[in-house]
């Protein structure tokens, strides 16, 4: 089904406005893939008709919906592992070294998608630290409300299981329900907060105060969709909501040259790790 031309035009500048990514002719097939599905659906008879719909109501649920299916969710337990054997090995020892053995220690994973890397950084946070359940504090944020949902709920598909959790961790943090799905402990959700957050809007960081400021962020493989201008922006409203020298993984190749007066780079694991300057 074919989107003429100026609707293209529209709708590639209404994505990029509302969530950051850029959808440039290669991608139509994105469009088309994710949002024929929806249309027939709804009973809309084309994609040139959804377009003019979402134009006449862009805060609508329908234009809601439409920027939840132009999200690319794709996430695992322990993605890439580094970052995880990073925090058990240097970042928790560190912070422990700093604050003792009761301040809180408080992480951001931006851009959670359905929730695995917030839960695995509250799995490696029991496995590594004492009263981590009452010490560490974890919120994670997207854009995608359909993604939050599911996280908050925490309740996962054997194939997502079955992809980065060791058998010790599924033993330890999950219950079985049924043969096919299985739900996180109360114990470990607990320690996990989850809200919808737009990495690109200027409100980003007025709504993260009350779970702030942030000692570990985790904003990995979603600065990829974002030009070097936006990556900026979305790096220095990070820098606003952390506490002076703490921490950030962003995904490979994500971190944008202009920041680095800020920022100080380790290499912890063999891989790059950003620690933003004491003020
Ligand atoms: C590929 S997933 C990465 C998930 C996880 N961080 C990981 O590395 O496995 C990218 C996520 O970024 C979210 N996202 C895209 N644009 C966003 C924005 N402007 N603000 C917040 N989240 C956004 C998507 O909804 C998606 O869930």
């Amino acid at each position: 089904m074919s989107i003429s031309s100026d609707r293209l035009k529209y709708f590639s500048a209404f994505v990029r406005r509302e969530i950051g990514q850029a959808i440039d002719a290669n991608k139509l097939y994105l469009i088309r893939t994710r949002l024929l599905p929806l249309a027939r659906s709804q009973g809309i008879a084309s994609l040139d008709t959804l377009i003019d719909m979402i134009r006449r109501d862009e805060r609508g649920a329908l234009a809601r919906l439409v920027l939840d299916k132009m999200t690319t969710n794709e996430t695992l337990f322990f993605r890439d592992n580094y970052p995880f054997e990073v925090l058990k090995k240097h970042l928790f020892p560190t912070l422990v070294r700093e604050k003792g053995l009761s301040g809180s220690i408080r992480i951001w994973s931006a851009a959670a998608s359905t929730g695995q890397e917030a839960y695995s950084i509250a799995m490696m946070a029991k496995d590594a630290l004492a009263g981590a359940e009452s010490r560490v504090k974890i919120i994670g944020t997207d854009i995608s409300a359909g993604a939050i949902d599911y996280a908050q709920q925490g309740l996962y598909k054997k194939m997502e299981v079955q992809r980065g959790l060791s058998a010790q961790h599924l033993r330890a943090h999950f219950d079985a329900q049924g043969s096919q799905l299985w739900q996180i402990k109360a114990n470990l959700k607990s320690m996990v907060k989850f809200q919808q957050g737009n990495l690109i809007s200027p409100m980003l960081a007025s709504s993260l105060k009350q779970h702030g400021p942030f000692d570990i962020v985790f904003c990995r493989n979603v600065l990829i969709y974002f030009d070097m201008e936006q990556r900026k922006q979305v790096i220095d409203a990070i820098a606003q909501v952390m506490t002076a020298g703490g921490w950030l993984f962003t995904g490979a190749g994500e971190m944008v040259t202009g920041n680095h007066s800020k920022w100080t780079v380790h290499r912890l694991e063999n891989r790059p790790v950003w620690q933003l300057a004491a003020k």
